[in-house]
């Protein structure tokens, strides 16, 4: 198929990502009002989990079904990847079958080995470099919260993991500022780092990497951590866990942060390890609002992707 477009990385997102995060607005809208929008009438998506999920199976398998299609769910084991066959081989044969594919892997090189095979659009839906359906729905979630983007402060404390390289380059592309809080050796990837770098310049916004979670909340419009554990570094996490400790995002964090900031968090959290209850259950919490515009910014990526809306 000519022309048929993946999103493996934010940077796949540059050019419209304004305009997908608007019509993730418009969708919600509708759903919010119950009128029917199914533009994937007709349509399947495969959907390839290599790691588990909640939110990203169900937004997705649920989404799909708003918009008319249908979703299958996909594990390794069941597949004949589990058994020897080629991702370049299930690549070419899903696209018989299905309109579109969302893997979720443990490498970027496997990610965009299916893409590079997939005659259908593929959708990233986490690997070890990016996660970027998060983070459109996370930027998604601050503009209905703040009414703008540009130019808002987000202070990310934590790993510098997947979450972190996808709000890097989602934040520069849209002109908010970033400051990354991180132990030494925890730092984002470089190449992507690199890259935001690039973008933030030509939007006009910082990007700071330090290592005082206290000096990245300051003046704050948006405290943002995840796991110190993520998925594939189970063997890590005696050694994690003692190290992230003074990145923890709790009370005293949030104090020195504007007054109205909002705090998220891509869940699964760890309450007690890197947020606290009483901070991801107060009043500057968006955290159940952001995992439900997971579904309603996925609509957006499904349509645009797949149908072309
Ligand atoms: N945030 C997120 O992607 O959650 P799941 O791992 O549950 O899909
Ligand atoms: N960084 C986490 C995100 C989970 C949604 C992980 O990769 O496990």
């Amino acid at each position: 198929m000519a022309g048929k477009r993946d999103l493996v990385s934010m940077l796949d997102v540059r050019e419209d990502l304004v305009g997908l995060l608007e019509l993730a607005g418009k969708i919600k809208n509708r759903t919010k009002a119950g009128e029917p929008y199914e533009p994937l009438r007709g349509k399947s998506l495969a959907m390839l989990f290599e790691k588990a999920s909640t939110r990203t199976r169900v937004s997705f398998e649920v989404g799909m079904t708003q918009l008319g299609g249908h979703a299958l769910f996909l594990s390794p084991n069941d597949l004949q990847i589990g058994r020897g066959e080629t991702i370049a081989d299930t690549a070419r044969v899903l696209s018989r079958y299905v309109d579109g594919i969302m893997y979720r892997a443990f490498r970027r090189d496997n990610v965009r080995e299916l893409a590079a095979n997939a005659t259908v659009p593929v959708i990233n839906g986490l690997d070890d470099k990016e996660h970027p359906c998060q983070v459109v729905a996370d930027l998604f979630t601050i503009h209905e919260r703040r009414g703008r983007l540009k130019g808002l402060r987000l202070a990310y404390v934590g790993d510098g993991n997947n979450v972190c390289n996808s709000l890097l380059l989602g934040t520069a592309i849209v002109g908010m500022h970033m400051a990354v809080a991180c132990p030494s050796g925890y730092e984002p990837d470089p190449e992507l780092l690199a890259q935001a770098r690039r973008l933030s310049k030509e939007t006009g916004s910082s990007l700071d990497i330090m290592r005082d979670p206290a000096a990245a909340a300051k003046r704050a419009d948006v405290l943002y951590t995840d796991v110190w554990v993520s998925m594939g570094q189970e063997k890590e996490k005696e050694e994690r866990e003692k190290l992230f400790r003074p990145y923890q995002l709790n009370e005293k964090l949030v104090t020195l942060a504007n007054e109205d900031a909002i705090v998220m968090h891509c869940l699964p959290a760890h309450r007690g390890l890197e947020i606290t209850d009483d901070v991801i259950d107060g009043p500057r919490s968006v955290v159940f609002d952001q995992a439900e515009n997971r579904l309603h910014a996925q609509k957006a990526i499904l349509a645009r992707f797949i149908a072309g809306v």
